[in-house]
């Protein structure tokens, strides 16, 4: 190991710009063990489920991935995109073995059908991506008045893990992969403010704070789940030339152009994660450039009560609670998701 390796990393860190940028990148990836020693083995035989490959970072994670032997199956809310990404990821990773599901996340119902439909397909689920997101300039609801962003962010990645969960035990030692943004840094988990009202909201503040929330429940995931075998991982990818960057933050794009890092770059330390030893990993932390990193490096954003979490995670198992009898018990022709698993925990 390069000895000032961890001390320039550190460096990095608490520097915002070249930390998340191509410079932080291009120095750790010659420093730090995590990358110069890299030997981990294929995917072969593995199965991984990601949310939003059809551009930006998931596009290219689904690439790297296959490219490792792993059958990737991916959720898309558009059939000609999922169908124009299905050509282009089969064809960059020289891989037969990529499919598509179509749902909304914005549609708790679509994402139920969704994971009805991945179980009756699979039996089992090594790794399970929650890479879809989006930032929404205007305050809009679904039917039951939850904010956009909040139940396609938050409560439908905790509705797939629930319904998905046999098919990971199945699996296990298995991974949940959740994709936060380095944004989450500004804003406290607060379960009065998570939802924004109408008339103070702000897309990028309501997508920070859900990013807080996906960070918050895997590691209460992960605590739920000690022992299982399904280890919890949450990452930012830093800054990074996407369509959705150009579409949120246009200026951010023009002037920060030439320090952003490519989507293959991007998706480096999602299918790092995916790929590296379970036991070098551990469970319930966050990470970016390889690393596990702090999740409040601005003190005062860390919970006013240490049980937030915990009370999220509950409020999310009640209201994601199975509404059919197939959800999460397996009716006829289920397979990854045949048996009852109960959350733990709950009650
Ligand atoms: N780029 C960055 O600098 C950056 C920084 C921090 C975190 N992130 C996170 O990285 C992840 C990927 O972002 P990206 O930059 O690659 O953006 P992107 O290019 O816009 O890709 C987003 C993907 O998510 C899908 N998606 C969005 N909303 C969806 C919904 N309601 N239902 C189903 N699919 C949905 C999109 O599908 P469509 O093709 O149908 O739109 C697309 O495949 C996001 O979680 C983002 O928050 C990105």
């Amino acid at each position: 190991m390069t000895g000032f390796g961890p001390a320039v990393d550190a460096a990095l860190e608490a520097c915002v710009v070249p930390g998340f940028s191509r410079i932080g990148l291009a120095i750790r990836s010659r420093l730090l063990p995590e990358y110069t020693a890299d030997g981990h083995p294929g995917l072969d035989g593995r199965t991984i489920l990601i949310t939003g490959a059809t551009s930006g970072i998931g596009y290219a994670a689904a690439v790297a991935l296959a490219r490792k032997g792993a059958a990737v199956h991916f959720l898309a809310r558009d059939r000609g995109r999922a169908e124009r990404a299905r050509r282009g990821i089969a064809a960059a990773s020289g891989s037969t073995s990529i499919s598509y599901g179509l749902a909304d996340l914005e549609d708790l119902d679509a994402v139920r059908a969704f994971a009805r439909q991945f179980c009756a397909t699979h039996d089992r689920l090594d790794v399970l991506i929650h890479n879809a997101g989006a930032v929404h300039p205007e305050f809009r609801t679904d039917t039951a008045g939850t904010e956009l962003t909040i139940a396609g962010q938050v409560i439908a990645p905790f509705l797939l893990t629930r319904m998905l969960m046999p098919a990971l035990v199945a699996a296990a030692p298995s991974r949940v992969i959740a994709v936060s943004s380095g944004g989450m840094y500004t804003q406290r988990l607060d379960l009065s403010t998570l939802q924004l009202p109408a008339a103070r909201y702000r897309g990028v503040t309501a997508y920070a704070r859900a990013k807080r929330a996906q960070v918050a429940l895997s590691r209460e995931w992960a605590r739920r789940l000690a022992g299982t075998g399904v280890a919890f991982h949450a990452m930012h990818p830093g800054w990074v030339d996407t369509p959705g960057v150009a579409a949120a933050l246009p200026g951010f794009r023009q002037v920060m152009r030439p320090l952003l890092l490519s989507p293959e770059q991007g998706a480096d330390t999602i299918s790092w994660l995916a790929t590296a030893p379970q036991m070098s990993l551990g469970s319930g932390r966050f990470w970016h450039d390889r690393r596990a990193r702090p999740e409040y490096p601005l003190p005062w954003t860390r919970e006013t009560d240490p049980g937030t979490a915990r009370k999220l995670w509950d409020h999310l198992a009640a209201v994601t609670a199975t509404d059919s009898p197939e959800d999460g018990a397996g009716g006829a022709g289920q397979r990854g998701c045949r048996s009852v698993i109960p959350l733990p925990g709950q009650g």
